[in-house]
């Protein structure tokens, strides 16, 4: 059995916390916040226990591992804290400031004996998988271009995000996507459109992939969504094409055969796939699908971005 404290009850706490119970025969939840009667809302609501402080759940001996589930520049200084306490930790992401930050959470995990997992969900995504199957069975033959169209509306102004680029907030997920079809990345390139706001609201980066193939994802958070949001993507080959509704709602196949596939609307987002494979890590003591070499290559992919782009 894990018990697992959730380290601040915001709203991925609480999602996380719902699709938990499916594994309550191995995980327990509890709840740990700034104010301690959220934690206590929360354990209620989600049923758990509740800690008055961030401290108090770190110093607990009822606690295994933590989930670290506050913004973004908090997320190093507590998996430190929480590895040096001998917790396991759950990085939501993006799970650092910065990819150099992976090397002192690595060595700390190391010398605790612990694991750290960042919950990058979109490398569980159903959508993924059928994707990556395809490619590699070669049903459009050699991948010419991979167009990733990850535009939409957010309001990035409201909370902590405010302070955040949206390609490292949000497009973390879609550049885990883009380096996770099965094609090594060589090389990316960002581009900013002008004029520019700041923090940075809307990129494309380009993607040099090992083999030939070029891609290019469109992220962006300033674009009032049409249809409710739902966006084409596609990606070409010599002998054939693969469109999909960006989110995975649906993947048409036009090539060495042609198909329409469902690749998964109960776990489109890819979190339980997560969880289980989390539980499943916790249980064998093997790293999950989603590695911390993965995590770190995607933010080093966000900072080439960023450094090419011209963007601080
Ligand atoms: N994987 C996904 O699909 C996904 C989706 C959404 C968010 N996320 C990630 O999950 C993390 C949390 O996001 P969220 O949407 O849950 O945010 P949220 O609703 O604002 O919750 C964040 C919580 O962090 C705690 N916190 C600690 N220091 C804070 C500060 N300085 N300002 C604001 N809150 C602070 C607060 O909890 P207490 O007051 O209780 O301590 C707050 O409720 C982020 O890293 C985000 O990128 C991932």
């Amino acid at each position: 059995m894990i018990r697992l404290a959730f380290l601040g009850c915001g709203k991925i706490a609480k999602a996380h916390a719902k699709r938990l119970r499916k594994h309550k025969a191995d995980v327990t939840v509890g709840f740990a916040s700034r104010e301690s009667v959220r934690a206590d809302a929360f354990a209620k609501e989600c049923g758990g226990t509740s800690f008055g402080t961030y401290e108090d759940a770190l110093g607990s001996a009822d606690v295994d591992a933590v989930a670290i589930v506050t913004p973004p520049d908090s997320h190093k200084d507590l998996a430190l804290r929480a590895l040096a306490a001998g917790k396991h930790v759950v990085l939501e992401k993006p799970p650092v400031p910065r990819a150099a930050d992976f090397t002192p959470i690595a060595e700390a995990a190391a010398a605790a004996g612990k694991q750290v997992f960042v919950a990058e969900n979109y490398q569980y995504k159903p959508l993924l998988r059928r994707i990556r199957g395809l490619l590699a069975d070669g049903l459009i033959g050699d991948v010419l271009f991979v167009h990733v169209n990850a535009i939409k509306y957010q309001d990035g102004a409201k909370d902590w995000r405010a302070s955040y680029g949206a390609l490292y907030e949000g497009g973390i997920h879609w550049i885990d996507f883009m380096a996770s079809l099965g094609l090594p990345v060589a090389a990316v390139r960002g581009h900013r459109p002008a004029p520019a706001v700041t923090p940075e609201r809307s990129m494309m980066v380009s993607f040099e992939y090992g083999g030939g193939p070029v891609g290019v994802l469109s992220y962006s958070w300033e674009v009032p969504a049409t249809a409710k949001g739902l966006r084409l993507s596609k990606i070409y080959g010599r002998a054939g094409s693969i469109t999909f509704e960006t989110n995975g709602l649906w993947v048409l196949l036009h090539g060495k055969k042609t198909r329409i596939y469902i690749p998964g609307l109960r776990d489109l987002a890819g979190y339980g796939a997560m969880w289980a494979d989390f539980v499943q890590a916790w249980k064998t003591g093997k790293e999950p699908a989603m590695t911390l070499a993965q995590a770190r290559k995607d933010l080093e992919l966000v900072e080439e971005a960023y450094a090419t782009a011209g963007v601080s």
